[in-house]
């Protein structure tokens, strides 16, 4: 893939993905280095669309197919209206989730609790079909216990989204499938997300910075 870098961020809920993207993306600031920050589902207006349906509580019956397809096809705008032209301009695009997030939670972590089998390798193909096979060069996978991480989940109301409030066995197979898929993929850096913000962004800065030049 000529042009640009894509660095993806990854974790399970609560794991503060949003709070190290922030702190990561202040880091890019200060550097004076240029970038494109979005995020999964969404990033465009169109995705955005598609992200309301996804996570809306009322939504409960929605079929597990349906899921897959809907989260592809906010991918493949995401892909074809922002990440792709930004790459090939020489940009540097950070995205929170990509396709690793599907194969965690709509693939390895249904099969993982005998949901759904065979479930993984449709959505590897579904989505190379969606993102014309575009891969991060550097994943940061936040890595931390379901029992801490939905502790800082929860809206100052105690509420939980759709997939949020799915109960804790889900969250220790998204857990255990992130894990497994950081094994078969030398682009995914495990980062630990416990302890103080700052000690979990010296981490991250130090896991990117020993993947990838963030200029090239
Ligand atoms: P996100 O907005 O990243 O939530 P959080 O800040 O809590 O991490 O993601 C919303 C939810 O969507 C999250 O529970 C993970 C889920 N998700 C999938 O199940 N599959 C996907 O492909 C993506 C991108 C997200």
């Amino acid at each position: 893939m000529p042009g640009g870098k894509f660095i993806t961020f990854e974790g399970g809920d609560g794991t503060g993905k949003s709070t190290q993207i922030a702190l990561f993306l202040e880091y890019l600031q200060r550097e004076g280095i240029e970038y494109i920050f979005t995020r999964e589902p969404g990033g465009t207006a169109i995705s955005e669309r598609i992200r309301q349906i996804l996570l809306d509580p009322a939504c409960g019956e929605m079929a597990d197919m349906t899921e897959v397809l809907l989260y592809a096809a906010a991918r493949a705008q995401l892909a074809r209206e922002l990440i792709l032209p930004a790459r090939n301009d020489g940009k540097l695009v950070v995205c929170d989730r990509w396709v690793d997030s599907s194969i965690v939670y709509q693939g390895m972590a249904k099969e993982m609790m005998d949901l759904l089998a065979g479930q993984e390798e449709a959505v590897r193909v579904v989505n190379g079909f969606a993102t014309v096979g575009m891969e991060p060069d550097v994943t940061i996978l936040l890595d931390l216990d379901p029992a801490e991480a939905l502790g800082r989940a929860q809206g100052p109301d105690g509420s939980l989204d759709r997939i949020e409030s799915r109960g804790e066995d889900y969250h220790r197979a998204v857990r255990e499938s992130y894990l497994a898929l950081a094994e078969q993929e030398a682009r995914i850096r495990v980062v630990d997300a416990a302890g103080s913000a700052e000690a979990v962004h010296a981490r991250v800065l130090a896991a990117v910075l020993s993947a990838t030049e963030l200029v090239s």
